[in-house]
């Protein structure tokens, strides 16, 4: 069944939008046609929190609230979810909801510009854990600035919420809400809105079906790219193949050898999952832009992106990760290691998707990444570098190096990794090492940081590594 309307819960109303503009943020939707102006636009980059959501999904019994910044979601998004904007908080005879009583008990809101997206995020902390510790807690607001408050008051507030009663009406509505969304179960959605056509297919194999038809369009996974051609560039996109919906793309799966992620997992289950095997990669996850960005954000569109500040990037490099395409008729397997061809371009053809992607675990190694960037969270790299070691009586027997940030492509550093192979690990070697790496890498300066720093920061970061591994100690200030 195919449906050209958009059906989701306002709430717990059943709401539908018929024929949407497919290139139309949620933010707007809400602001102008719900008239609903709590929720505030700051940035429509995704970066400040200000529009901040949650959208209630049905996994197995139970839903699952996600935090997302309306400003990058396009409406279509909302087929088969709920949608909770802030006004729902309030209980219908006035009584705030737990979360906006500590806001403002603990004086957590000034000018409250900021206040409905901090409260939408803590919303969504509440409603998925039973304690909030402070990791938790600020991992939850990342993705929400302030520039009033100095944050102080707003942890306080999210802290007091361990003392609460977490039953709340959204608890009370549980199963009525579970009923209605088992009712609406999103259908495949094809939206053809003036010059504009989306599609929103559920398997591969309808997927195929509409690629071996069409041509110019772009597939549309977490938005946390794409989107911005409309909010930023005001730029329209007038042939979106939303792939998030595809169930075979989304999954982790793990066996004696390696871990294989589908490519529309978001970023933030993955990171769950990566954590067992190579925690820094996890710890590299939990600074990538905010808990609202890896909600949607997944790894194919990391890799499709192409950006050489992509985080997972350098890491999947190092790691000698191999990407699976798919096509009408073909599959075939690519090491990331010859895939990233130019700025931002990569060996995918236009007809060809991600499908998933094989990372390899090198139970022996010692991997090492960092993240250098100048805010610690919801901040894009400056310096991101990636090390695999295999060890062997303190000789190296095989090291993988790459960097994010020092050229137009995330990189190896073959050079470097020549001169430190077969070597003892000495801080002679490594000082010897990283001299060769202004061979491998050649950064500019921007914004972020000078070519200099970078190159600086980059030779640092591999003796940081020998240092960790010498002393067997981590030396990380958090
Ligand atoms: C506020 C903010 C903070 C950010 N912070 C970081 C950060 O810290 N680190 C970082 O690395 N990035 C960051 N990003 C960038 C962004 O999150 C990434 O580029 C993201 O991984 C893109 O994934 P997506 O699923 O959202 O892709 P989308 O935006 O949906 O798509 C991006 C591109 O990939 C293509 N694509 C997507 N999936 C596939 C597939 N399966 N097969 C073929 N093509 C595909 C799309 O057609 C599109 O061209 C940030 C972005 C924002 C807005
Ligand atoms: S308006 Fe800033 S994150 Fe959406
Ligand atoms: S209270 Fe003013 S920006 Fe947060």
């Amino acid at each position: 069944m195919v449906s050209s309307s958009v059906k989701f819960l306002l709430n717990d109303k059943t709401q539908e939008i018929k024929n949407p503009d497919p290139n139309q943020t949620i933010l707007n939707y809400i602001r102008t046609e719900l008239k609903k102006t709590g929720t505030k636009e700051g940035c429509s980059e995704g970066g400040c929190g200000a529009c901040t959501i949650v959208l209630g999904e049905l996994v197995g019994d139970e839903i699952k609230y996600s935090s997302i910044n309306s400003c990058i979601s396009f409406v279509p998004s909302l087929n088969g979810k709920q949608l909770l904007i802030v006004e729902d908080l309030v209980s219908k005879d006035g009584t705030l909801h737990p979360v906006q009583d500590a806001m403002v008990k603990f004086h957590g809101s000034q000018c409250g510009f900021c206040t409905p997206g901090f409260v939408m995020s803590l919303f969504s902390m509440f409603k998925n854990n039973k304690s909030y510790n402070s990791e938790l807690i600020t991992d939850s607001i990342s993705g929400n600035l302030c520039r009033c408050t100095g944050y102080r008051p707003i942890i306080d507030a999210a802290k007091s919420l361990n003392k609460t009663n977490k039953k709340d009406e959204f608890s009370k509505n549980k199963s009525k809400v579970i009923k209605l969304l088992k009712k609406i179960r999103p259908k495949n959605i094809y939206i053809k809105k003036d010059d504009k056509v989306y599609f929103s297919p559920k398997n591969i194999k309808e997927l195929k079906n509409i690629i071996k038809k069409y041509s110019n369009f772009n597939f549309l996974a977490g938005g946390t790219d794409l989107s911005l051609a409309v909010t930023k560039e005001r730029k329209e996109i007038p042939f979106i193949i939303d792939i998030k919906e595809i169930k075979e793309l989304n999954f982790i799966k793990v066996n004696k050898n390696y871990l294989e992620i589908g490519a529309t997992t978001p970023l933030i289950k993955f990171e769950n999952e990566i954590k067992k095997y190579y925690p820094d990669f996890y710890s590299v996850l939990k600074r990538y832009g905010s808990v609202q960005i890896r909600n949607v954000g997944t790894i194919g569109g990391n890799i499709a992106t192409a950006s050489p500040i992509g985080d997972t990037l350098p890491i999947l490099l190092s790691l000698n990760a191999e990407i699976l395409i798919e096509s009408i008729n073909e599959k075939k397997v690519l090491p990331i290691n010859s895939f990233f061809i130019d700025y931002r371009k990569t060996k995918l053809k236009k007809n060809e998707f991600i499908r998933s992607i094989k990372i390899p675990l090198f139970k022996k190694n010692i991997f090492k990444a960092f993240k250098i960037s100048k805010r610690f969270d919801d901040d894009i790299s400056s310096v991101c570098g990636s090390f695999n070691f295999e060890i062997n009586k303190n000789k190296i027997k095989e090291v993988f190096i790459a960097y994010g940030g020092m050229a137009a492509v995330p990189k190896r550093a073959k050079a470097c990794e020549e001169i430190l192979k077969n070597k003892p690990l000495t801080i002679n070697t490594f000082n010897q090492a990283k001299n060769y790496l202004e061979k491998d890498l050649s950064p500019i300066g921007d914004m972020r940081a000078s070519k200099e720093y970078r190159l600086e920061i980059a030779k640092n970061l591999l003796m940081k590594c020998f240092v960790e591994i010498n002393s067997n100690k981590l030396t990380r200030v958090n």
